[in-house]
């Protein structure tokens, strides 16, 4: 079937326009925030039985500005709601995961009729066959695909099957991306390493992006003993010409498989993810987040020949345990990642949170330019995965002037810890997000030339990866 372009009533006009007629617009849309004193509360009682208060560290009150840590009770679109009556338009998209934006009707009703007819079985549903099928339409490397819940799983399911395979040890990962995973393997390599132990933090050895010296030196160091080189293709900087190709041949003149974490940008940067948009084919790859725009849905996708050491068709070698979850095929969130991948086949999708991303993030830096702050206030990153850098007055990179951003943002109505959009943002949302980028650039300026102290309203937000709180 070929792809129609995307819906024209959620296709941002101002693409095309020059990104100063984009501020231009700038209005304001929506009414702004009042009281956060229901959330407030709330948290406090959070804080008592849960540790953290959130079940995501990203969404820790520790991440946002103090005494204004919005509570959500519903979202529509790209709007959340708090349980203050505040609404806010929500960049970053329920942590990357919702493409389509909340609550979206098609994705509701797959989801809510296949509920209806039960949630889990003893035997397979037919669900997941259609579901395998789905999504690897989209990885055209992949022959196999195995569901789970978390892309963390599917993550630690293809380091294990890569370990199984090579009969290696080691892992090399990209150190300049910032999480692949929940556990130890990874997490070892966080300053947030309690409860690791040493001969975890022994098999995980890190490279630089775009370096390739940086992975040859860990093959040299370590001959014969490296079983994956796992990355995601594209973060926040872009792959120079060639580079992927070389990390694969690398890898596999070493004995060593490649492997791709696309939960982020399966959907996102492509429907099958940066080995899409770079036509690079890794070994294995996983994907997560937005496969059922929001439902719990993960993946671990791959070539034949790994992937049936998890099955039951070989015979040659030692099975693994692959990925075997009670609730990895609960129906109702494969019938939303069915549904998903049936709207991206029907209209561009990916085309559309590219131009989305594009218009905001030129319309940002123009803002940010008219301020006199283009050093200091920036965007990076793939359009559809935007994010936003802050720096202080001696350009370093800073949180309590991200924290004075973010403080801004949230005051006039942007939910904002980052720039990551959904394909539900419309012109009248895109108008409104320029004049509350305005407002709180506007306040930037001031805190860089009078000071910050004045402007910042509670103490500065956290890297959620740091030893003590
Ligand atoms: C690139 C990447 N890989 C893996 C994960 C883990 O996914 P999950 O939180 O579903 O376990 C994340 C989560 O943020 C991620 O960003």
């Amino acid at each position: 079937m070929s792809i129609r372009p995307a819906d024209p009533a959620h296709c941002p006009a101002v693409r095309g326009e020059s990104p100063l007629a984009a501020h231009a617009r700038a209005r304001q849309v929506y009414p702004v925030p009042g009281a956060f004193d229901r959330s407030s509360d709330h948290m406090k009682r959070a804080h008592d039985l849960i540790p953290g208060g959130a079940h995501t560290y990203a969404k820790g009150d520790d991440q946002f500005p103090e005494h204004m840590s919005p509570v959500i009770v519903r979202g529509q679109g790209c709007h959340v709601f708090d349980l203050d009556g505040n609404r806010y338009i929500e960049l970053g998209s329920g942590l990357r995961s919702v493409t389509l934006g909340h609550a979206h009707p098609r994705i509701c009703e797959a989801a809510s009729r296949a509920m209806q007819q039960g949630t889990n079985f003893v035997r397979p549903a037919a669900l997941e066959l259609q579901a395998a099928e789905a999504m690897l339409a989209n990885v055209p490397g992949a022959d196999m695909i195995k569901f789970a819940k978390n892309g963390s799983d599917a993550t630690t399911a293809a380091v294990k099957l890569a370990r199984a395979y090579t009969g290696r040890d080691l892992i090399a990962l990209c150190y300049d991306q910032p999480f692949f995973s929940t556990d130890d393997w990874f997490i070892c390599t966080t300053p947030m390493d309690a409860g690791i132990t040493d001969a975890t933090r022994r098999e995980t050895l890190t490279f630089r992006f775009n370096n390739l010296q940086s992975l040859q030196k860990l093959f040299d160091d370590y001959p014969n003993r490296i079983a994956a080189v796992l990355m995601e293709a594209e973060r926040d900087e872009v792959p120079a010409p060639g580079y992927l190709a070389s990390v694969r041949d690398l890898a596999h003149r070493n004995g060593a498989l490649l492997i791709f974490d696309e939960v982020i940008a399966g959907m996102r940067l492509g429907s099958g993810g940066g080995q899409v948009l770079h036509n690079i084919t890794p070994d294995l790859s996983t994907f997560g987040k937005a496969i059922a725009n929001g439902f719990a849905l993960a993946a671990l996708a791959g070539k034949r020949e790994f992937m049936e050491l998890g099955g039951l068709r070989q015979a040659e070698r030692d099975r693994v345990f692959l990925l075997s979850t009670t609730n990895g095929a609960e129906s109702h969130a494969l019938a939303a990642c069915i549904e998903t991948t049936a709207i991206y086949r029907e209209r561009d999708v990916i085309s559309n949170l590219r131009n989305i991303g594009e218009t905001l993030r030129d319309g940002f830096n123009a803002i940010s330019r008219e301020h006199g702050i283009a050093d200091y206030l920036q965007t990076a990153g793939h359009p559809s995965n935007l994010v936003f850098v802050t720096k202080d007055p001696d350009h370093q990179k800073s949180q309590p002037y991200r924290t004075l951003f973010m403080q801004e943002l949230i005051r006039r109505g942007v939910l904002a810890p980052s720039l990551v959009v959904s394909d539900a943002i419309t012109e009248r949302d895109l108008d409104h997000l320029f004049w509350a980028i305005d407002g709180a650039a506007g306040v930037y300026a001031r805190a860089l030339s009078d000071g910050i102290e004045p402007l910042l309203e509670g103490r500065p937000v956290k890297p959620v990866f740091r030893k003590r709180i």
